[in-house]
């Protein structure tokens, strides 16, 4: 156990060293290294999302990714248990996608304010409201509201998943910011109906997306005024945004996607500087993966949720089956559907 301790004391220290002290890096190697004997003992495989804190994130996950990329790890897996260091609506996705298999969510305060902004009897209202609508939900939604869906979809993916139903209009939940991102690229007009009448009124017969209000409490922070302080001092760095900003923030924006594209798109990029605007953490991940790269600390807006997940939750979690995630068959069957449509989009 020794040396396993100390090799991943070196591989953290090569990481980590100028961001993480040195007796921090010391406590967190023998926690991973625990972690990785266990996962091995119990026939697990750790799931990691790109937001996850850089000690956790560069010692503990099997695969790393965002929601999409994980989402289909999670159909692949053929372990025996499956640990989501990530948020509740994620560890549910891989729930829906195996139901015989355990999964544990090192956390329950893990949630997310998309997810929390809408229930399964909302979408029920709209469906009633716009009968025969199809309904995209984006995967941060919890099992109920997916099981009320037509379609998934993750920010990777989501304009994609919408003109793939080939409709005149879609309804699409919860994220407002995302729901007017991909109304923009996909050239649609969008509404968000506010009083929920029972029949949409005649103006808005002609719309083609039907929004909803929910917000990400992360990146609804960022603002325009943001980008232009950052251009003006440092004209040279290259901006990058999650699509859960405003559709301001995207646009003023060099690139814009998914945690993951954001990733490549640094790594296949000559630039020398940059700025992510999504969660930091994802930033010291990236900076610790790309040492000739500066990433610019615009400000610090960890998300409160991803922060619950931490080494010493996911140690318990593995030594005593914690949290098991359950949800009801009926649940899994719609909400699977859904998801299953949306990993065949791509
Ligand atoms: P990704 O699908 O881009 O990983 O995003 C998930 C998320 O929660 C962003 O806030
Ligand atoms: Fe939810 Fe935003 Fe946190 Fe992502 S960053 S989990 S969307 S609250």
């Amino acid at each position: 156990m020794e040396a396993a301790i100390t090799a991943m004391y070196q591989r953290l220290h090569e990481k980590l060293r100028t961001t993480v002290p040195d007796a921090e890096i010391r406590i967190k190697a023998r926690l991973a290294a625990e972690i990785n004997r266990l996962k091995q003992e119990r026939n697990a495989v750790i799931l990691g999302h790109n937001y996850m804190e850089p000690a956790l994130y560069h010692s503990i996950p099997d695969f790393q990714g965002d929601s999409l990329e994980l989402c289909r790890e999670a159909a692949k897996t053929d372990r025996d248990i499956i640990v989501f260091c990530g948020v509740r609506f994620m560890a549910e996705t891989a729930k829906i996608l195996n139901p015989e298999r355990t999964v544990l969510l090192p956390s329950l305060e893990a949630g997310c304010s998309l997810a929390g902004s809408i229930t399964a009897a909302d979408v029920r209202a709209l469906k009633m409201r716009y009968p025969g609508v199809p309904v995209v939900s984006y995967v941060n939604t919890y099992a109920d509201v997916k099981a009320e869906s037509t379609i998934c979809c993750t920010s990777g993916n989501a304009a994609a998943v919408v003109e793939s139903l080939g409709t005149d209009t879609v309804i699409f939940l919860p994220d407002e910011f995302l729901a007017r991102n991909v109304a923009r690229e996909t050239g649609r007009h969008i509404i968000f109906p506010s009083a929920m009448s029972p029949a949409p009124a005649e103006t808005e017969l002609d719309v083609q997306m039907i929004g909803w209000r929910g917000r990400c409490e992360v990146h609804e922070r960022f603002t325009t005024q943001d980008i232009a302080n950052v251009r003006a001092q440092f004209p040279d760095a290259v901006i990058l945004a999650h699509p859960e900003c405003s559709p301001e923030v995207t646009a003023a924006s060099d690139f814009s996607g998914s945690t993951g594209a954001m990733i490549r798109y640094v790594e296949q990029t000559k630039a020398p500087r940059y700025l992510l605007l999504t969660e930091c953490a994802m930033g010291d991940n990236i900076a610790a993966a790309n040492p000739d790269k500066e990433m610019l600390r615009l400000c610090s807006v960890r998300c409160p949720h991803m922060n619950q997940i931490t080494l010493e939750d996911t140690l318990e979690s593995l030594q005593h089956n914690r949290h098991i995630i359950d949800l009801p068959a009926d649940i899994i069957e719609r909400a699977a559907a859904a998801v299953e449509r949306m990993i065949a989009v791509g």
